[in-house]
Parts: C-alpha cells; sequence; structure tokens
C-alpha cells in the first residue's frame, strides 16, 4: 500500500483530513478497542487485502468522521489513508456528490487497484459504493456500516445507487463489498431517531423470514444485528440480481420509497426506515385485502407505528397522496406504470409481483395517513 498524506483542498464537501484530530483521537475505552478487535486487519485478512490495494481512501460524512475517522484509520492500519468527508445526508447522494468522490480520485491518480473504505451509514455505502464501482470500471471496496439500517441492509448485498432528479435510487449498480465490517459500537454514537429507522428495517426482516426478529425494540436491537444480516446475506444467495425471491426485501419500499421522496421536497424529511414504517403499514393493509392477511398482524404493527414514528418530524395530510402516488409511477419494480407490491399471506411467506388497483394503493395510503396523523 502507497501511503498517501492528504491535503484535499477544504471545500464545502471535501474536507482536509486535518481536521479529523480535532476530535476524539485515538483515545476510546479499552471496551470499545475491545469489542472492535473485528475490524483489525489481521483477524478478517484486512491486513493483507489493503496492503495489496495501490492507494487507501476512506469516505465518511461530516457527522461520523469526528467520532469514528481516528479510529477506523487507527485499526485498519490506514491512518495516512486519503479522506474524503462529504456532507451528511440523503440529499446529497447525487450524481454532484459522486462527481466530487471521482474527482478526488482523479486528482490523487487512483489506479485500478485502489480501495475505498466506506464508513458510514447506508447514504456512504451505497454512494461510496456507486463511485467505487463505476471509477475505471470499478474499483475495490469495503463498507464499515455505522448505522444499525446499514448493519442490517444497505452495506449487505451489493446494491449501489444514487438519487437521481428528485427520486430515489434511480442510477445504480450491483457491486459486492470485499468486506462488510459490522461492531455494533459505532450505534453508541447514533442518535435514537437513526436507531429507529434501522429498528423499522430489522422489523421488515420478521414479516418476511423470521417472527423472532418482531421482538426487536429499542431495549433489545442489538441482539438481533447478526440474525437481521445473515437473512439478506441468504437471500441475496440465492437471488443476486432480484429476479425473483430478493424482492421481499422490497416489503414496505413500493410505497415507502414514494413517501420518502415526496418528502424530500419538504423542510423535513422522512428517515428512509420511517418512510420504510410507513410503507409496511399500507402493505400489511393492502395484505389484509387482497392476500388474507390476518388482521392481527396489521393490528399489533399499528401499536408500534407510533415509536417508529415519535421522531419523525413532518405530518402528512390528505394534499400528500397525489404527489406521492406520482412518484409510485418512477419505482422499479414497476412493470411498465404498475406498480408491483410486495405483500404477506401470513408473517414469513411473501408473495411479490402483487399488481395491486390503483383506487386500493390510495385507499392504503389514506389509511397510512390517518395513522400518522394520529401521532
Ligand atoms: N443498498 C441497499 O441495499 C440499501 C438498503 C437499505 C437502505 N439503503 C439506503 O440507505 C440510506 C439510509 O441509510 P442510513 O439510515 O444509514 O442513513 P445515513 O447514512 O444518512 O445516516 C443517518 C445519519 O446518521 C449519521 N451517522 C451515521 N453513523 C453515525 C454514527 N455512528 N454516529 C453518529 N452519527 C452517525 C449520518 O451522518 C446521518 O446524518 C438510504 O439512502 C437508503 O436508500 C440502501
Ligand atoms: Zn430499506
Amino acid at each position: 500500500m502507497s501511503i498517501l498524506k492528504t491535503n484535499i483542498a477544504p471545500t464545502s464537501e471535501c474536507i482536509d483530513s486535518r481536521h479529523r484530530t480535532a476530535h476524539r483521537g485515538n483515545d476510546m475505552h479499552p471496551e470499545a478497542l475491545e469489542s472492535m478487535s473485528s475490524l483489525r486487519g489481521d483477524e478478517r485478512g484486512m491486513g493483507s487485502m489493503l496492503s495489496k490495494a495501490s492507494q487507501v481512501f476512506i469516505l465518511t460524512d461530516e457527522n461520523v468522521a469526528p467520532f469514528w475517522l481516528p479510529e477506523v484509520a487507527y485499526w485498519l492500519h490506514c491512518e495516512a489513508a486519503v479522506d474524503i468527508i462529504i456532507k451528511a445526508g440523503e440529499k446529497h447522494k447525487n450524481l454532484q456528490t459522486v462527481q466530487r468522490i471521482w474527482k478526488t480520485l482523479m486528482k490523487h491518480h487512483a489506479d485500478r487497484n485502489a480501495l475505498i473504505i466506506n464508513l458510514g451509514g447506508g447514504t456512504i455505502t451505497d454512494l461510496g459504493g456507486f463511485a467505487a464501482s463505476t471509477y475505471k470500471r470499478g474499483i475495490k471496496f469495503i463498507n464499515v456500516p455505522t448505522t444499525l439500517l446499514a448493519m442490517v441492509d444497505a452495506a449487505i448485498g451489493g446494491k449501489t445507487a444514487i438519487d437521481f432528479c428528485g427520486a430515489k435510487n434511480q442510477i445504480g449498480t450491483f457491486a459486492e463489498a470485499e468486506e462488510v465490517l459490522v461492531d455494533p459500537v459505532f450505534l453508541t454514537t447514533l442518535l435514537r431517531r437513526d436507531i429507529l429507522s434501522g429498528l423499522a428495517e430489522m422489523l421488515k426482516y420478521g414479516f418476511i423470514a423470521d417472527a423472532q426478529l418482531l421482538e426487536a425494540d429499542l431495549e433489545n436491537y442489538q441482539d438481533f444485528i447478526l440474525r437481521a444480516g445473515e437473512i439478506k446475506r441468504e437471500i441475496v444467495a440465492k437471488d443476486p440480481y432480484e429476479s425473483g425471491l430478493r424482492k421481499i426485501l422490497n416489503f414496505g419500499h413500493t410505497l415507502g420509497h414514494s413517501i420518502e421522496s415526496h418528502s424530500l421536497t419538504t423542510d423535513a424529511p422522512f428517515l428512509h426506515g420511517e418512510a420504510v414504517a410507513l410503507g409496511m403499514a399500507a402493505a400489511l393493509w393492502l395484505s389484509v385485502k387482497q392476500c388474507g392477511l390476518d388482521e392481527t398482524v396489521l393490528k399489533d404493527y399499528e401499536k408500534r407505528l407510533p415509536i417508529l414514528l415519535s421522531e419523525a418530524e413532518l405530518n402528512l395530510a390528505e394534499n400528500d397522496i397525489e404527489p406521492i402516488m406520482a412518484y409510485l409511477v418512477h419505482d422499479k419494480k414497476n412493470k411498465g406504470e404498475k406498480p408491483q407490491f410486495v405483500l404477506l399471506e401470513d408473517i414469513g411467506r411473501p408473495v411479490w409481483d402483487k399488481e395491486v388497483p390503483t383506487g386500493l394503493v390510495r385507499e392504503a395510503l389514506e389509511y397510512v395517513i390517518t395513522k400518522v396523523s394520529m401521532k
């Protein structure tokens, strides 16, 4: 590995790595060191992977960097890697940010043996995976997820994406990370709202695959992280390119993505998991109507929704229905303009490619909006 002294000119999106030492430095608690041992190179063959790379870049965002960038660089023995620090949040998961990443790679003459470490939540793993998989037709990357959502979902499974023209995940690639290094210690600095967002994705696995995951809550979610990741890996291994089974991972996402895209046009957007929490409510409601799902499943979930949405700022109203419906047209699961849903016959028995009449989709949204307004 060639060691590069970073000197990226500070801009609004790219911050010089000198900033990193101003925060926690490397004086972590010993327990944290212990629990992060999975990030130590020798145990995962990481040392050899990193030393084979011609250059190492660490992509992260402005919120994660102060807490974790020095530690992770220290762990992976790449303190001298080039840091690329971008602004946080979904609204920066776009082509402009990708261009900045590509430009930084070019500026440092990164060749095809360069490697990117994506240190952050799903926004970073999606963006970094996309930038890596397209730069010089693809360079290697490692995901180090720092949010619950990324640990159980976004960092696993080889889908990368950016948002385009205001719609979610419109441009992307299938590209597997060389490694996904999961450690719950990162969650100690995460906001409760982001934990709740990840919890919603964990419940998704409960609905589609393993009822045990429906027991996950704010107190015990750490016990379910590995199982959730395992479920995702199993599903992806059976259908990596989403020709069938993998679609079940989109449970709650058909309307969820539309709700999320619409909310991004407001001043108080939903987090991905919050929108998915609402999308799952709609999918359960449709499952009762269309697939004979027992109504108690919906009623039980209704009781959980207020907690999942407790930190969301947006309240949907009747006049949000049409704009949300308009986003459905862009859903990647559509056949033509007809939205395809993943619905449940029972817990653990999902069905996919379900076409639902537009009128019923609108009714499902109305149901969701009354639930959200109940908060
Ligand atoms: N590729 C996939 O298969 C897949 C699956 C699910 C979701 N996603 C994508 O993931 C994204 C959502 O991911 P997310 O919820 O992780 O959001 P995120 O990456 O935006 O992170 C949420 C917030 O937490 C901050 N943060 C991250 N880690 C932190 C830490 N340890 N301590 C303090 N702050 C921290 C971030 O800066 C951000 O402000 C969406 O863009 C979604 O489309 C992708
Ligand atoms: Zn999701």
